[in-house]
């Protein structure tokens, strides 16, 4: 029997052993100690190994002397990081080790991985991330996706030791959080009329003439996050200001600039209908805010920032008299003024606020984290202010991106993001020191869903992406062998296989 030792994202350090662990009909899991959250992990292990044609998996607190074959979950102090962990394999035993639950929930996706016909290999790793930031981003506004599927994207984030999941909630084409205090956002701003089909460039423009909706009520959000905790995820709600927000504004005209009506977007772009920087926006926002911290526990919480048309604002009389009154020099600064002032209620609450590259026009928010899309440029400019930064580049990171020849792929929105690409990414830019490069908190995977309608064209357009982006993430660059991550996809291919994922097939 060949032995196999194929892990994505790959492991720091691997020492292979002759023999390997033989699955029984029984399986047993020990837990050391008897941890509520340990009890979680060894139930999930459960129903991955039940994937695996053992019959029964016992889960059992671990007596003291004689160890007995099976899996073992062992709390060890002495590891350092709390996402790293330690796996020894041999004949008759398996033990997991890390010192926090999150370094014993990899070393089980890793152990996962390295089932193979009812075998695992003998060996010995020691792994840990290279970075603490590791996301992955989706856009529910453009389509919906139900609670169940978002589910399903979390256990495959999990299974690529993905810790972040940044959850587009809202856009210009529908709002999709139950907010109690404003119900317009979910009766008005969460339906279409209808959705443009084929490429926007296609003339002329066509409609399905159907209307569209969806959005999370605030007791699947919660479901959502708790299921996401139990895998290691934080989930990082996004709500977008001052642009993006044309379905605020068909339900809440109020808070524009100008006199509506609006409609929620039936096409994709940029529009020029933006919040206003009046008070009522202000109260409104602080509102949702306050709604959305009581449903997220996460530190951070993303503001978007990105893609607001000035023209409003240049037009707008209050606008005018606001740059006058509080000696702003144009519109940028004016972005600027209310990002910050958003940043203030957000801090003031105890939460770190993420924005879009573009919060730097103007003067960035003193203690914001930026996300840089625009290239690398903004995370550079960014971090060399002191300030924490996400990469998520669309030249490496964009997988709404075509991800080969587009005559013989799925409609997408264009570019060309392939899987070589991505895997090539260093998070970390050349112009910075290494001071500033501490800065860097990781990187980002974003799926805009625009041209991805349903969940198996998902499936399609992230996979296998997100596989080489977790590698980016995960694995020390010096690790990193191209040749080497794609024999271990070959392999990975099979569970992806086996977990029904519609992966592209084309590499
Ligand atoms: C973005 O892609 N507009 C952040």
């Amino acid at each position: 029997m060949e032995s196999h030792y194929s892990i994505i994202p790959k492991v720091n350090y691997l020492e292979k052993k002759e023999g390997h662990f033989e699955l029984d009909k029984i399986l047993k899991i020990y837990l050391q100690p008897d941890l509520e959250e340990i009890r979680s992990i060894a139930n999930l292990t459960k129903s991955y190994f039940k994937t695996f044609g053992v019959e029964k998996v016992s889960i059992n607190v671990r007596q003291k002397g004689n160890e007995p074959k099976g899996i073992y979950l062992k709390i060890d102090p002495s590891i350092k990081d709390r996402e790293s962990y330690e796996l020894n394999i041999q004949s008759e035993k398996i033990v997991v080790r890390a010192s926090a639950p999150n370094g014993l929930f990899y070393g089980i996706q890793s152990l996962r991985q390295l089932v193979h016909n009812s075998q695992i290999s003998n060996c010995v790793i020691k792994d840990q991330p290279q970075f603490s930031y590791r996301g992955m981003h989706l856009d529910v506004s453009r389509h919906f996706f139900t609670v169940d599927e978002i589910k399903k994207y979390l256990d495959q984030l999990a299974f690529h030791k993905i810790n972040t999941f940044h959850w587009h909630l809202t856009d210009d084409q529908g709002w999709r959080i139950e907010i109690k205090q404003y119900p317009k956002l979910t009766s008005i701003a969460s339906k279409r009329k209808e959705t443009l089909v084929g490429h926007y460039s296609n003339k002329p423009q066509q409609f399905d003439g159907k209307e569209y909706g969806g959005y999370y009520t605030q007791k699947e959000i919660k479901s959502i996050v708790k299921y996401a905790k139990e895998r290691y995820i934080n989930v990082i709600p996004e709500i977008e200001m001052p642009g993006h927000a044309q379905a605020v504004l068909a339900a809440y005209p109020e808070l524009a600039c100008t006199e509506g009506p609006f409609e929620v977007a039936t096409k994709w772009g940029v529009f020029e209908e933006v919040l206003c920087p009046k008070e009522e926006t202000f109260i409104f926002l602080e509102n949702v805010l306050q709604e959305v911290f009581t449903l997220f526990p996460s530190k951070y919480v993303h503001i978007g920032g990105d893609e607001c048309p000035k023209t409003r604002w240049v037009a707008s009389e209050f606008c005018q008299d606001l740059i006058k009154k509080e000696n702003l020099k144009d519109e940028h600064e004016l972005q600027s003024y209310f990002i910050k002032r958003i940043e203030k209620f957000i801090n003031a609450k105890g939460k770190i606020m993420i924005g879009w590259d573009e919060i730097l026009e103007g003067g960035l928010a003193p203690n914001a984290t930026v996300m840089s899309w625009r290239g690398t440029k903004g995370g550079i400019e960014a971090a060399k202010q002191g300030h924490s930064v996400i990469m998520t580049p669309t030249t490496h990171c964009y997988f709404d991106y075509y991800q080969s020849n587009p005559e013989n792929e799925p409609l997408a929105i264009g570019g060309l993001t392939t899987l070589e690409k991505v895997y090539s990414f260093n998070p970390i830019p050349d112009e910075l020191t290494e001071e500033e490069s501490k800065l860097i908190l990781g990187a980002q995977g974003n799926v805009w869903t625009e041209y991805i309608s349903d969940y198996e064209k998902l499936e399609y357009m992230v996979f296998p992406r997100i596989c080489a982006l977790s590698e980016v993430v995960w694995t020390d660059p010096t690790y990193k062998n191209w040749t080497d991550f794609s024999k271990r996809l070959s392999d990975h291919f099979i569970q992806l296989d086996d977990m029904n994922i519609n992966y592209a097939k084309h590499f």
